[in-house]
């Protein structure tokens, strides 16, 4: 039987090197690098000697060269394996930068509980995707037109944005969103509040912008000097609060004064319990604010699909950008997406979870009084709780000796002085809050 080698062999005519050592070279560094596990059987010498158009002597001298070397072993009437001693040290390398196994249930601020009783809704929606051909070129920049369509509807509906699917872009999420608006706005220092979203601020610096630090318990009055401004008016990530309409004034007025664009990070604006959502800040200035929508906190953070609204000269310059690199999520998920709005599994699972939430969020204002108090009302899937650094450091070594890893406030802090911890309760089990704010409770107590 022929096989071929599930390694690309590249033979050099011209080079000095004789053909069987360029074979044996080839496939030693494959084995070098692990890409041919031990036990792995390799064609025959004839039939790769025919894959590469070269005398059976060549893959003859190269087999028998690396079984003298011991990487490889010939069992009579079976073949030739990847020799069974064939390790090296290098095969076994760790992975430069090995995430540390800590054994603890993260309670962070960006996981979401969804609701496994509409599984049907998201099967159909990939046996939807399953049946469809794929664009055979590469399609719309924009992202697939039926998407825009339905995303169009669902921002008027829901966040009080009235736009033509014409003026919607399709990103991999806020950050790839944010990565696109940062590569069109022309050089200078971007303002991001503080604290704020570790991964906005990281994803400015790599744009390699200078952060401009704004207090996050403060509205934004000046921007001057700055291109851009990110924000998170519906949930202040991390603290909690609304942005407020003067706030909203001022911050729109210093951007305008500025020249600059403000880039609204609408997160999870879907969860509110207390009162409805307010509308997005980009439905006040269309032309001042560009508006970064994701599916992270409803559908999945792993789904890597978001939306973008841009006022019109940036929305022109990411897409023409857009035409040349196909920077466009993948058509799949884009596709599937539209299933899930379209059959309503989007509005199943957002209502679904914010009830969950509502009292998730209840059962931690509860535990927790009256030690402490979250930041008010508490909304989206987690609670900012105030606290003396000592103390905050308490309540997680307590949470840690349960099994649980919970975020402190001081690391989303660049130069604001605040300190505290952060109850994620999208990413658990009811059971698992409450054994974690029993926790808590302890370490405060
Ligand atoms: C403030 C904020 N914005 C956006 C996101 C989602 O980002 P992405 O859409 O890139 O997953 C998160 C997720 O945790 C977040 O906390």
């Amino acid at each position: 039987m022929s096989r071929s080698l599930a390694v690309p062999l590249v033979i050099d005519r011209s080079a000095a090197a004789p053909l069987g050592s360029q074979v044996a070279g080839q496939i030693r560094d494959a084995l070098v690098g692990g890409v041919l596990p031990v036990g792995a059987r390799l064609p025959s010498t004839r039939a790769l000697a025919g894959d590469l158009g070269v005398s059976r002597s060549v893959t003859e001298q190269a087999f028998d060269q690396l079984a003298a070397e011991g990487w490889l072993e010939t069992r009579r009437g079976s073949g030739t394996f990847v020799a069974a001693g064939a390790t090296t040290p290098l095969r076994h390398r760790p992975s430069p930068t090995p995430r540390p196994e800590t054994g603890l249930l993260r309670l962070d601020t960006g996981t979401p509980w969804i609701d496994p009783r509409h599984r049907a809704a998201w099967r159909r929606a990939w046996r939807d995707v399953s049946a469809a051909t794929p664009p055979p070129a590469y399609d719309d920049p924009a992202g697939v037109r039926a998407l825009r369509i339905e995303l169009a509807a669902h921002l008027a509906r829901t966040r009080g944005l009235v736009c033509e699917p014409d003026e919607i872009l399709v990103t991999s999420g806020t950050i790839g969103g944010l990565g696109q608006v940062l590569a069109a706005l022309p050089p200078g220092p971007v303002g991001h509040e503080d604290p704020g979203y570790r991964a906005a601020a990281e994803a400015i610096r790599a744009s390699g912008r200078d952060l401009r630090d704004l207090p996050a318990t403060e509205p934004i009055t000046d921007l001057t000097g700055a291109v851009g401004v990110y924000v998170t008016p519906a949930h202040q990530h991390p603290l909690g609060p609304v942005m407020p309409g003067s706030a909203r004034l001022s911050l729109l007025a210093a951007a305008h004064a500025a020249g600059a664009v403000v880039i609204e990070d609408d997160y999870d604006s879907e969860f509110r319990y207390d009162v409805a959502p307010v509308p997005a800040l980009a439905a006040l200035d269309r032309d001042r604010v560009a508006y970064l929508g994701t599916t992270s906190k409803t559908v999945a953070p792993s789904m890597r699909l978001g939306w973008l609204v841009a006022p019109p000269g940036l929305h022109r310059a990411i897409l023409e950008r857009r035409e040349v690199t196909h920077d466009v999520p993948p058509w799949p998920v884009q596709r599937a997406f539209v299933s899930l709005l379209r059959d309503g599994y989007v509005d199943q699972v957002v209502r679904s979870a914010r009830r969950t939430y509502a009292a998730r969020a209840q059962r931690v204002t509860e535990a927790v009084r009256p030690l402490a108090t979250p930041i008010l009302p508490v909304a989206g899937m987690y609670a900012t709780i105030p606290l003396p650094q000592a103390r905050a450091r308490r309540v997680r070594a307590s949470a840690r000796e349960a099994g649980f890893e919970i975020p402190m406030l001081q690391d989303y802090c660049r130069t604001a002085q605040l300190s505290g911890v952060i109850i994620g309760f999208g990413g658990c089990t009811d059971a698992e809050l409450d054994r974690a704010l029993a926790a808590v409770v302890r370490g405060l107590g």
